[in-house]
């Protein structure tokens, strides 16, 4: 029998355009995703994250790892499917880990990541590799793709920050789907989304700054304006906007989408723990699930 374990995550800034190379922020949470394998004849699922392409991925990072054993694979989940939380990334983490107690292999955090990353390529298309690299569960880090791989750096948080997680509960496009139109779109639009990527670097360095010394107000503010990029590329839902502008009312310092888009979470900067509070109960309110946690 192996074990392993995968964290969910929030991206910060950056999500889509990190695709394109761009440095994108994130910040790996204390939820978490546990996976246990026993050999069996035949591959069985018993989940309640129940995801229809979940056992292509997990195969994938078996035919990687040239192992060709079935397994009885137990999930336990603290993170909401399809939530733009790295639910998926979470998992191929977890399972990779399993694998390398099944089979003594010691496998270091690189070559789990590596492992991991074949299963992201099966779900999401041409993803960028942020995912997995949090799901590993660090801290903050800034992450750019790069021709010659991924580039990470760990980012020191000045002062800790109370988010809130709002899980629309709804994902009405798949991360792959999505970035297929924002591809398009940018075909389409060369000259727009030049500058659109323009101004993003330029939030993205101010972010990184506001973050290591802790202005907590202008990381607010910058994530306001993120958001407004993201609109612009077409990926917030009416459910996005919904929980975006219902903490914002309630006084969060900053509030957008998290991950893919269209559905799946909104990541929200509060004031402080009794304004996290607040506003989750606000979202709950209104019909969507809240998970308050902090980053530091
Ligand atoms: C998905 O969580 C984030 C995206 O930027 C895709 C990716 O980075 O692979 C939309």
């Amino acid at each position: 029998m192996g074990k392993g374990y995968g964290c969910a995550k929030s991206i910060l800034f950056g999500e889509h355009f990190v695709v394109y190379g761009l440095p994108a922020i994130g910040v790996g949470l204390s939820k978490k995703i546990e996976v246990e394998i026993s050999k069996a004849p035949h591959t069985l699922l018993e989940s309640s994250h129940v995801d229809a392409n979940l056992l292509a991925g997990l195969d994938a990072i078996k035919n990687a790892m040239g192992i060709k054993d079935n397994f009885v694979i137990r999930i336990k989940s603290e993170i909401p499917v399809a939530s733009g939380l790295g639910s998926s990334a979470a998992v191929s983490v977890a399972f990779v880990r399993a694998l390398s107690e099944e089979y003594k292999l010691n496998l270091s955090d690189e070559k789990v990541n590596a492992y991991a990353f074949e299963a992201e390529k099966v779900y999401h298309g041409n993803p960028s590799g942020m995912d997995n690299n949090l799901a590993m569960c660090g801290g903050a880090i800034i992450f750019q793709k790069k021709p010659e791989g991924a580039s990470i750096t760990p980012l020191r948080i000045g002062k800790p920050m109370n988010l809130v997680i709002g899980v629309t509960g709804k994902k009405k496009k798949s991360t792959a789907q999505l970035i297929a139109e924002v591809k398009l779109k940018k075909e389409k639009y060369p000259e727009l989304f030049h500058y659109l990527f323009e101004a993003e670097k330029n939030l993205i360095d101010l972010a990184i700054k506001a973050i290591e010394h802790g202005k907590l107000e202008e990381v607010g503010e910058l994530m306001n304006l993120n958001q407004g990029f993201l609109s612009a590329m077409g990926v917030s839902s009416r459910e996005n906007k919904d929980i975006i502008y219902a903490a914002r009312e309630m006084g969060a310092l900053g509030a957008k989408i998290t991950g893919a888009g269209y559905g799946g979470s909104c990541v929200i900067l509060a004031k402080n723990e009794k304004n996290a509070e607040e506003i989750a109960e606000e979202i709950r309110r209104l019909g969507y699930v809240a998970i308050t946690t902090v980053a530091q």
